[in-house]
């Protein structure tokens, strides 16, 4: 929409063609991905009553100025893995349906799945925005833990204390300063 008025129409006819052949390569990894995601971190993200009380404070964010308490997840972070659960496995299932018309789903089907499909993974990008700041920009210290996979022994105790008295002892994690666990395989 923004790109057709300021390119030449070959350009853009290619652009598009190249982002929609790519989508339909792309979309069956994301699904591999999404799975080994859901499995792996299955068991970190039931709710519990301490989420309970991390709701009611408003993760931290209100104004009373108290940080709840949170284990491996917080209770945001659990409702983001249910909304990945729910919505999008909805996206994984329709992308499906329109990728491989090899399973006697008529047009009507894939018309339908194209719809459910547009509406849900529009849904997870708006999701996806908010998440994507509070993970980078929004919290100090969150991008580092991602990309190392190590977080400082400060950051621990400050958003994931429950989660810092179980791993603290540790023989592996007594290095100076340093929760030396990772925390994708905790
Ligand atoms: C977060 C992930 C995803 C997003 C944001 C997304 C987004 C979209 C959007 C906006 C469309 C166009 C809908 C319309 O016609 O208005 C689309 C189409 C499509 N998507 Fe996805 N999608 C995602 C994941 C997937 C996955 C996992 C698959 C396959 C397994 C997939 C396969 C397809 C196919 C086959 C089409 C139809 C392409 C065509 O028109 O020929 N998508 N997707």
């Amino acid at each position: 929409m923004f790109l057709k008025p300021v390119t030449s129409l070959d350009a853009w006819g290619a652009l598009i063609y190249a982002a929609k052949v790519g989508h339909n390569y792309l979309g069956p990894l994301f699904v591999l991905g999404l799975l080994t995601m859901l499995i792996k971190w299955f068991k970190n993200n039931l709710f519990n009553k301490v989420d309970w009380e991390w709701f009611k404070q408003g993760g931290g964010i209100l104004p009373n100025g108290k940080h709840p308490q949170a284990g491996f997840c917080n209770g945001g972070e659990k409702v983001w893995y249910w909304l990945l659960a729910t919505a999008g496995v909805v996206v994984c299932v329709t992308g499906l349906i329109m990728d491989f018309p090899i399973f006697g789903q008529l047009r009507s089907d894939m018309q339908l799945a194209n719809i459910i499909h547009a509406v849900f993974s529009l849904g997870l990008i708006a999701a996806a925005m908010g998440h994507i700041y509070i993970g980078t920009a929004g919290t100090e210290g969150a991008f580092e833990g991602m990309a190392t996979g190590y977080v400082d022994e400060t950051w621990a105790k400050q958003h994931h204390g429950l989660w810092y008295d179980e791993v603290k002892d540790l023989p592996e994690n007594q290095a100076e300063n340093q929760v030396g666990s990772d925390r994708s395989n905790a």
